[in-house]
């Protein structure tokens, strides 16, 4: 059986967050005392990943990526990529890192089996890298975009959350850097993840419009229709260009119509919109398929209507219990 919701939106996705820890600590994400989760009492272990990967594959799935925290700081990284790349019917498995860490382990990260990553990466300059990252060094992340490319975890695509005041004068340096290198810049609307995030995001939200100006500084935008499967991006070339630049709009057109994804946050809750309330326990099915398949069946019940939320834009915002770091973005 197939997983089709009620808006007969068929998934064929599943983000998994494999840990809620980061090596980072973005402003935007992580709370200034850090991320002290407990996670190997509460994380899933290699097998009930394993095993939830081989089950939605059953049911359709087809595309997996692994979020955070920082996946690449779970110890069993490398054996989990084994194994869920080795499961029948996953075509494309990706994963979303701060890159910190990729410079070391890009070649191990191919060998196991991934096919893909994305770069978080906001600033380009070295002190506001540090500053929104609360200590990060950009080489590091930058060492790993470049070692991403030349291991072939392409196409490499850089997500950079765009904010007013924050890094809004970077915007035309990040798309200067898809004339000499083939990566996919994509600019990612500032989004209220949770209540706590309400003024800030007030203050920093800069909308679609103005990212696209600030891009055309560099010169017009050609879109390009590339495969895109089912993303939220849409992809531009800037005349000349190695690469492309990418706008992925959550906020002022939002892209629930085409959504074909479930989320798992790091402790094993299926989560059935980023912003849902409700969440289904996988650990209470206590690994027996039939039970693990009908959770995956009730979260699509819960997967809201998208013209609703066309009717109250704010509406779907502001109500998680979580932040980004637990529910892997
Ligand atoms: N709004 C938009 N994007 C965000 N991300 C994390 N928090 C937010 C937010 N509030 C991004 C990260 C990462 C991706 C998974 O989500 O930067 O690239």
């Amino acid at each position: 059986m197939n997983l089709i919701d009620a808006y007969g939106r068929e998934i064929d996705y599943l983000r998994i967050s494999v840990i809620d820890k980061c090596n980072l600590k973005c402003f935007y994400c992580v709370p200034e005392e850090g991320a002290c989760a407990a996670y190997a009492e509460h994380s899933m272990s290699l097998d009930e990943i394993e095993k939830l990967v081989k089950i939605a594959s059953s049911m359709g799935v087809r595309k997996v990526r692994l979020t955070g925290g920082e996946p690449l700081i779970r110890p069993d990284i490398l054996e989990l990529i084994s194994r869920v790349s080795a499961v029948e019917g996953i075509s494309d498995l990706s994963l979303t890192t701060n890159g910190i860490m990729l410079n070391k382990m890009a070649s191990k990260l191919v060998k196991a089996g991934l096919s893909r990553v994305n770069i978080s990466l906001d600033s380009l300059d070295p002190e506001n890298f540090k500053r929104i990252t609360r200590g990060g060094i950009l080489d590091k992340t930058l060492k790993g975009v470049y070692r991403a490319l030349e291991e072939g975890l392409t196409p490499v695509k850089i997500n950079v959350v765009a904010m007013k005041g924050i890094n809004d004068r970077e915007i035309s340096n990040f798309a200067r850097l898809t004339l000499e290198n083939d990566l996919h810049v994509r600019f990612i609307e500032y989004m209220p993840i949770n209540n706590e995030h309400e003024k800030q995001w007030g203050d920093c939200f800069l909308p679609l419009t103005e990212i696209q100006g600030l891009c055309e500084e560099i010169g017009p935008l050609k879109e390009e229709k590339i495969f895109q499967g089912n993303g939220p991006a849409t992809y531009y070339r800037i005349d000349g260009a190695k690469g492309l630049v990418g706008f992925i709009s959550p906020v002022s057109r939002h892209f629930c119509a085409k959504c074909n994804r479930l989320r798992i946050t790091a402790d094993g809750k299926i989560k059935p919109c980023l912003f849902s309330l409700e969440e289904m326990d996988l650990k209470e099915a206590e690994g027996r398929e039939e039970d693990i398949k009908k959770m995956l069946i009730k979260a699509l019940k819960y997967r809201p209507d998208p013209h609703m939320v066309d009717q109250d834009p704010r509406g779907r915002f502001n109500c998680n219990k979580r932040g980004m770091l637990q529910i892997g973005g």
